[in-house]
């Protein structure tokens, strides 16, 4: 956290530094009871992050919700926020299930946007999460871990540098070409689960 984070979220810092270690430990427990092989590794890569005051703030007013950490807190599901880019979309199911059955959290929500990916063509799980917290009279936080698969991470990546650029022009033909593009990559990881399925029949 920058020292105006700190500031911002004042008596909560300690403890959102605190649980986002706890949701990275249990991740990688979960990751490496997956697998302990290095070349059967099934993450990609972890990130973690408190989201920035700035952009906290900026989402409370949009929202119309009072401009608070304690209101952040209470009302928001994304202040911790983990994303594991898995290999293969296979490996996102796996990691789910283990989620689902840790007793460090309470699942609160699991939206699937692969089988429902969003018109736009951004696909990921994402999992809400309740964790006991205790600080300030808030009893618990809902915090969010997003799954993905490299080439999911990828367009979601590309497809969010495009967003901040000014002055675009062609507005449909755009939107029509990043999905063309989400549906590509999507068919590509498809293809890419069915190989390594064939590689690994017998297993
Ligand atoms: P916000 O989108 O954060 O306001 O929350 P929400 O309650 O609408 O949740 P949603 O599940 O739609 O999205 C939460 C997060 O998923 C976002 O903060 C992004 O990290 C990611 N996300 C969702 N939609 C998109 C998208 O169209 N493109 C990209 N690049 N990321 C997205
Ligand atoms: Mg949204």
């Amino acid at each position: 956290m920058t020292p105006e984070d700190m500031q911002f979220y004042g008596e909560f810092a300690p403890a959102l530094e605190a649980n986002e270690k706890i949701m990275l430990t249990e991740v990688q427990r979960i990751l490496d009871s997956i697998s302990t092989d290095s070349e059967t590794r099934l993450a990609e890569h972890i990130k973690s992050r408190i989201k920035s005051s700035g952009s906290l703030c900026e989402k409370l007013e949009r929202q119309g919700l009072p401009v608070s950490a304690e209101s952040g807190l209470r009302d928001l599901s994304d202040i911790i926020g983990l994303r594991v880019v898995t290999h293969f979309v296979g490996d996102i199911y796996t990691v789910l299930e283990k989620i689902e059955n840790s007793t460090v959290w309470r699942v609160v929500t699991v939206k699937d946007y692969i089988a429902n990916s969003k018109p736009n063509g951004y696909r990921s799980l994402h999992v809400i999460l309740a964790l006991p917290f205790g600080v300030g009279g808030i009893e618990e936080i809902r915090t969010e871990i997003q799954l993905r698969t490299i080439a999911m991470d990828c367009w979601a990546s590309l497809e969010h540098q495009l967003k901040y650029k000014k002055n675009i022009g062609n507005t449909e033909l755009i939107v029509s070409e990043l999905k063309r593009c989400a549906d590509e990559m999507a068919s590509t990881d498809l293809s890419m689960q069915t190989i390594r399925d064939l590689i690994h029949k017998g297993d």
